[in-house]
Order: C-alpha cells, then sequence, then structure tokens
C-alpha cells in the first residue's frame, strides 16, 4: 500500500476490506451516469458500524473524501468518485437486523438491496411498497438517500413515507438514532427526515427501521394508446376519479421503439404517439368500472386502443414495456431530465415544453416516460452519432438551463426523484431560493464541519 494514508488507515484497522485494484476502482468509483472518469482513492467495504465509524474518523484526522456507496444505480452522479474520495461502500452491511410484528417495522442494513427488502417483507405476510426497475442492483441506504420514488407512488408516496427510524454515522464518526421507530414523536427537529434525501452530504445512513403494509389487493394491469399529450392528461383524470390506482406510468412510441429493439414484445398494433402502463385494484366492480372509463376515453377521442392483462405473465410482459426503457436506452448513455410539477400544472407545461424541446432538439431522438400521475417526467436526449459527447452535454446542458426557467415559472422542480448529484447542482437555484439553499448549506456544516462527506454533490 503505497499511500501513508492508506497505510494508517490498515495499520489502524488490520481486518477492514480495502480495494484499491485498478478495477475495483473503476466499478465502486461510477454510477449508471458514466459521464465521469472514476478515479478515487480506495474503496473501503466495513463490516459493521464500528468498522465503519472508525473509517470516517480516520478521514477527518487525513483530510480524506468519502463517497458513501450503495448499489451505484443511480442517474445523477451522486455516488461517482473522481477525485481521490475513498469509497465507503455499505455491500457488506446487507442483513435483515429484525422484524417486529406489532410495530410492523423491518430493522435492515443499508446495504441490503431493495429487492431483497421486498422478499424480507413478503416472508412476513406483509410488504414493503417502494419499488422501481432498478430494485435487483440498488440498496436501501441507496434509496433513503435519494428519497427515492418510482411506479407505486401514486399509491404508496415515496421512501421518505416508509422511514420510521435511521441510524447514521454523521460526518465526525458520532453514531446517531433518529426517531427509534416512533410514529408520533413531536420533539423538535426531525433529522430523521432531514437525512432522507440528503445524497450522502450528511451522514452515512447505516441502518434503517422500514414501515411494512398490508400485501396490495388483487389488481389488473392495462395498456393504452393515446393520440396525444393532452389526452394524457385527460385520461389519468378519467381513471383517477373511476378507479383505485396502484400505477399510473406513460412512454412516448420513440421509447417503445428501444424497448421493443431490446427484446420486449408489441401489445398493441400500429403505429400511436402515447402509451399508459396502468394497474388499479381489481374486483369484479372495478372491473365494470374499467371498462366504462376505457368506453368513455374512446367515445372522447382519448383513447385509440387498449389491452388488459388476461394472465400475471400477461401483466408482466405489459411492464416490461415501461420498466425495460432505461435498460434499453444505456448503451446510448442519454442524457436524463427527471422533473416535478404539480399535476394541475402539467398541461400548461407540457405544451410550452413540447414546443421548446422540437425547437432546441430538431434532429435529436428525445424520449419521453414517467410517473405521470406523480407530475414526474423523463426526458431522455440521445446523443446522435455524428457528434462528440463534449458537445451533445454542452447542448443539453444549453437547453436544461432554458427547461429549469421554464420549471421554475411554473412551480416545478429540477429533480423529482433521482437527487441532484453532480449533473443537476448548476440548477438547483431554479427550485430552491437562494435562503434556502444558505440554510442548507448551514445545515450541512453542522453535520458535517470539515465538509468530507460527499463533497461536490448537491451543491456547486
Ligand atoms: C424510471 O422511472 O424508469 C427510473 O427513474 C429510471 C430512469 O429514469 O431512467
Ligand atoms: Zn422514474
Amino acid at each position: 500500500m503505497t499511500d501513508a494514508r492508506l497505510a494508517a488507515l490498515a495499520a489502524r484497522l488490520p481486518n477492514l476490506r480495502l480495494l484499491t485494484d485498478p478495477a475495483d476502482l473503476e466499478h465502486y468509483g461510477r454510477d449508471w451516469t458514466r459521464r465521469w472518469t472514476p478515479a478515487p482513492l480506495a474503496i473501503a467495504l466495513p463490516a459493521d458500524v464500528a468498522e465503519l465509524q472508525a473509517v470516517v474518523r480516520w478521514a477527518n484526522e487525513q483530510q480524506v473524501a468519502i463517497v458513501p456507496s450503495g448499489g451505484r444505480t443511480g442517474l445523477s452522479g451522486g455516488a461517482v468518485a473522481a477525485n481521490g474520495e475513498l469509497v465507503l461502500s455499505l455491500e457488506r452491511m446487507n442483513r435483515v437486523l429484525g422484524f417486529d410484528g406489532v410495530d410492523r417495522t423491518l430493522t435492515v442494513q443499508a446495504g441490503m438491496t431493495l429487492h431483497a427488502v421486498h422478499e424480507a417483507a413478503k416472508e412476513q405476510g406483509l410488504l414493503y411498497p417502494v419499488d422501481f426497475a432498478a430494485r435487483g442492483s440498488c440498496s436501501i441506504g441507496g434509496n433513503i438517500a435519494t428519497n427515492a420514488g418510482g411506479i407505486r407512488v401514486i399509491r404508496y408516496g415515496n421512501t421518505r413515507e416508509w422511514i420510521a427510524g435511521l441510524t447514521v454515522v454523521a460526518g465526525n464518526g458520532e453514531l446517531l438514532q433518529l426517531n427509534r421507530g416512533l410514529i408520533k414523536n413531536s420533539s423538535g427537529y426531525d433529522l430523521r427526515q432531514l437525512l432522507i434525501g440528503s445524497e450522502g452530504t450528511l451522514g452515512v445512513v447505516v441502518e434503517a427501521t422500514l414501515r411494512l403494509t398490508d400485501p396490495p389487493p388483487p389488481s389488473q394491469v392495462m395498456l393504452l394508446a393515446l393520440p396525444t399529450m393532452d389526452a394524457l392528461m385527460e385520461v389519468f383524470a378519467l381513471f383517477r376519479s373511476r378507479l383505485t390506482l396502484q400505477a399510473f406510468e406513460f412512454f412516448t412510441d420513440a421509447a417503445l421503439r428501444h424497448v421493443l429493439a431490446h427484446g420486449a414484445q408489441r401489445a398493441i398494433d400500429g403505429e400511436h404517439p402515447y402509451y399508459v402502463v396502468t394497474e388499479f385494484d381489481s374486483s369484479e366492480s372495478a372491473q365494470d368500472a374499467a371498462l366504462a372509463a376505457f368506453e368513455s376515453g374512446v367515445d372522447h377521442g382519448w383513447i385509440s386502443d387498449g389491452v388488459i392483462a388476461q394472465s400475471d405473465a400477461q401483466a408482466a410482459a405489459l411492464w416490461r414495456l415501461r420498466e425495460g426503457i432505461t435498460e434499453s436506452l444505456a448503451p446510448h448513455r442519454p442524457y436524463k431530465n427527471d422533473i416535478s410539477l404539480r399535476i394541475s400544472a402539467l398541461p400548461a407545461f407540457l405544451r410550452e415544453i413540447q414546443a421548446l424541446l422540437g425547437r432546441e432538439y430538431p434532429h435529436f431522438d428525445v424520449v419521453w416516460f414517467g410517473h405521470i400521475g406523480d407530475g414526474n417526467l423523463h426526458i431522455n436526449v440521445l446523443r446522435p452519432d455524428d457528434l462528440s459527447d463534449s458537445d451533445f452535454i454542452a447542448q443539453c446542458e444549453h437547453v436544461t438551463k432554458l427547461l429549469a426557467e421554464t420549471l421554475q415559472r411554473h412551480g416545478g422542480s429540477i429533480s423529482a426523484e433521482h437527487g441532484i448529484g453532480l449533473v443537476k447542482r448548476a440548477y438547483l437555484g431554479s427550485t430552491r431560493s437562494e435562503a434556502e439553499i444558505a440554510l442548507m448549506r448551514g445545515v450541512r456544516q453542522v453535520f458535517d464541519p470539515n465538509g468530507l462527506l460527499n463533497p461536490g454533490k448537491l451543491f456547486v
């Protein structure tokens, strides 16, 4: 070990798993953005909380920056280590610590994958309801650090709603037990909620007590084809008024093209500009209501075609059309916008933004999809073959600036669920006031006085 700081760490913690192999530095130094060249100092994989605290204390003594690391499926660069940081991977801290059937809570280490959390809840006959396509690789600690949303927010809310308690290592190595599983706790600032969505800048989440709920009732999955963006909002209002929705997701024909090329099966014939995958509680009356809503949508000219899944396999095939989009676009290394608006503000915003993107990206493949029922749009721009990476990013940044200004006018947010990370820090001011950002910086200073936790993320 040539680096004196690392030699000191290895001497102090002889059992600590430390990786410095170039392939490991590359693997652990990047997330799904693939925009930055990984260059961490080393990777530490502590086995327990005490070891992790000791690493954070060492980092303070040696003034080494730390990048907390979960599954690195993030899309904003929040887990990127490109400046000689120590990557602190929670990978080995991935166990269930306890289940309480009275409280209906599951306590887990932060390195567990979301999928493993789902399975552990299911074993107890209960549900952890936050869900999205990266479930097999993302970690619950990363979900908490970004307040992850996903495909069931319309029914269950964001990660924030499901965290009953957090154990966190602050920037100075101190251990904090936040909220300790309480349902009611009116005893001052809720530091747990401050940590959720803080993107690793206030502390390292090491354990979480998760709320569980009843398993969902039987449901049905429907795919709809729509002629216009305006129709999308009309159909959403129609379906929401008549059914209990579990999900209402949209994508465009461009997204469908990519996902079909990636192996998914077409479910509706013909060319249609917009599609919706919706899932709703099923009962005999709900099936009648769904049919009536569908017919009403057709009569109004808002729905062109539709199909309802007749089996679990068909439901999975319909979901694949939506959930497979990210993976199908990944080889193109898309520039991603992840924006949020009040649902009531969407129609006017969408008209404006369609015109803006049509004008600014006339020759680019622009792929729209997302959680329209939550007011959350993912706008992915694909690099044309004849454009260099740097020219492409520069053009996308120019358009994102215009997008951010438009969002600001409509009262939206530059990040709905992916976080700010490195990708969107230049646009934080379009969503947060100067006074808010000053307070956020002040909070960071209190939790992490030496500024060693994920520096450069969230703030410019
Ligand atoms: C999704 O909704 O599929 C995820 O947020 C991932 C993405 O935006 O690519
Ligand atoms: Zn999403």
